[in-house]
């Protein structure tokens, strides 16, 4: 076999023309960068900037309060690692519970921290008891919405914010679903004078007052995470057989009754708030408000001491119903306003009874004012007529013979209790009826004490 020579060295030769990189040093990734920042003062320049940021950063206050609408994404962040679970059907709307964002609201303002004022809705707002509390709202630094459909409130109640930016006002019926991004939700939309409700009971049960209105607004207060504040009333307890009256008695309703539309429609609706609370986890808050007097009440309303004071302004005889030995609590708007104030505020769900456990027969107060104003206050007794007439008419069904509140709760829990006796708020009211029934527009704000 010859002996073939096979010349492999193109091989080698050719392999060692190929481009072969050199092997990267590895050190070079390390030293590059830092060599690029020691040079031409560049490490100087980035700790200075450092420095500076650091010194805005501490500078600026940090908010204590986050708005519930200033970011969704970071407040469903939130929402979800605070309560670990979320209640809300729409994830899109998903905002942090009252109990997180309200952290500093009701507590103290850390030192130097100013209070951001919140965004609060009252519905019935252009009504008596709203415009008052829109009043103290305004005054405290937060921006209110009115929702009203000023089916008993009226445009003059509040027209003296007009022009204020924090405050607005939306003409509407709650019986309509509406969508406003706000901290809290005062629920007050409801004809609340036996004259109103009976006026339509249908419309005061299903939409009203009761359920439909208060379905609305407990839903948005569900979907923008708003604390939510229902004014409830007395009248749950019906014609009761406890005296005085504590949350804890469940009343005794006529659920058949001329008077059951309001009645029963606000027991639905404390249980809907309820159910709203332990189901969705919307904080509620159920106030029981009892008899309440004072300026910009409607003038003929049927309440008694609205009528009792019209009437004598306008030298009628005062309509007594029944014997006239039935009794009730006469609290004070201001008082009111209070609290629901500090209820909305505090850490508890209710119900709260607020009102003014001064207890009077209707007799008494029919005689009561005429005596006060001679006493008291000269511009009244020229109008008020001091022997003005009792007329005793057949009782209202269903009237309650007794009412007298157990604040006893609220005393403890929220540390309230009411302040202006009746001697001193009713000359208030009536300076406010003079000027609104005779146009006198000498005695100023009488809403002042
Ligand atoms: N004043 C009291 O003595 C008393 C006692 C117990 C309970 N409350 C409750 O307090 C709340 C306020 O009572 P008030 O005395 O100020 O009565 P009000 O009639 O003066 O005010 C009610 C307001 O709600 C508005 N309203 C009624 N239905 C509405 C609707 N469907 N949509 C939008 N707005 C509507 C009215 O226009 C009015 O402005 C009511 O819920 C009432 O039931 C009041």
């Amino acid at each position: 076999m010859g002996s073939e020579l096979i010349f492999r060295g193109h091989e080698a030769q050719h392999k060692s023309d190929e481009y072969s990189p050199k092997p990267p040093k590895q050190w070079l990734a390390v030293t590059r960068p830092i060599r690029y920042l020691l040079r031409e003062q560049r490490l100087a320049f980035l700790l200075l900037g450092i420095a500076i940021a650091t010194l805005v950063f501490s500078l600026l206050p940090s908010s204590p309060t986050i708005s519930s609408a200033s970011s969704s994404a970071v407040r469903s962040l939130m929402h979800e690692s605070i309560e670990g679970k979320s209640f809300l059907s729409d994830e899109s709307t998903r905002v942090v519970p009252y109990r997180v964002v309200g952290a500093f609201r009701s507590g103290k303002v850390p030192l130097g921290l100013k209070r951001k004022g919140l965004r609060i809705v009252v519905t019935g707002g252009a009504g008596f008891v709203g415009s008052h509390l829109v009043d103290r709202l305004i005054e405290r630094g937060d921006s209110v919405i009115v929702v009203d459909n000023f089916f008993t409130g009226r445009k003059e109640n509040v027209m003296h914010h007009f022009g204020n930016p924090r405050f607005e006002m939306i003409r509407h019926d709650v019986v309509e679903p509406i969508l406003l991004e706000v901290d809290q939700i005062y629920h007050l939309a409801c004809p609340a004078s036996p004259v109103h409700y009976k006026h339509n009971p249908v419309k005061t049960i299903i939409s009203f007052t009761n359920v439909v209105g208060t379905l609305n607004m407990l839903g948005l207060a569900k979907r923008v995470g708003a604390r939510f504040l229902l004014t409830s009333t007395s009248e749950v307890y019906g014609d009761p057989l406890e005296h005085p009256q504590k949350e804890t008695y469940w009343g005794n309703v006529n659920p058949i009754g001329v008077r059951s539309c309001y009645d029963e429609g606000k027991r639905t609706a404390e249980t809907l708030a309820m159910d709203y609370h332990r189901g969705a986890g919307v904080e509620v808050r159920i106030a029981r408000i009892f008899n309440t007097y004072g300026p910009r009440m409607c003038i003929d309303d049927g309440r008694v001491v609205s009528n009792f004071v019209a009437q004598a302004l306008r030298k009628e005889p005062m309509t007594v119903y029944g014997d006239g030995k039935q009794t009730r609590s006469f609290q004070y708007v201001s008082d009111l306003v209070d609290g629901l104030m500090r209820l909305m505020e505090g850490e508890h769900v209710g119900p709260f009874n607020l009102g003014n456990p001064g207890e009077f027969t209707m007799l008494e107060l029919a005689k009561v004012p005429i005596s006060l104003y001679a006493a008291r206050i000269p511009v009244v007794q020229e109008t008020i007529d001091p022997n003005a007439k009792i007329e005793f008419r057949p009782n209202t069904e269903d009237d309650p013979h007794k009412r007298k509140p157990d604040i006893s709760r609220a005393k403890d829990l929220l540390g309230w209790e009411p302040k202006i006796p009746l001697h001193r708020g009713l000359p208030m009211m009536v300076s406010d009826f003079r000027q609104r029934i005779f146009g006198d527009q000498k005695g100023g704000d009488s809403t002042a004490f």
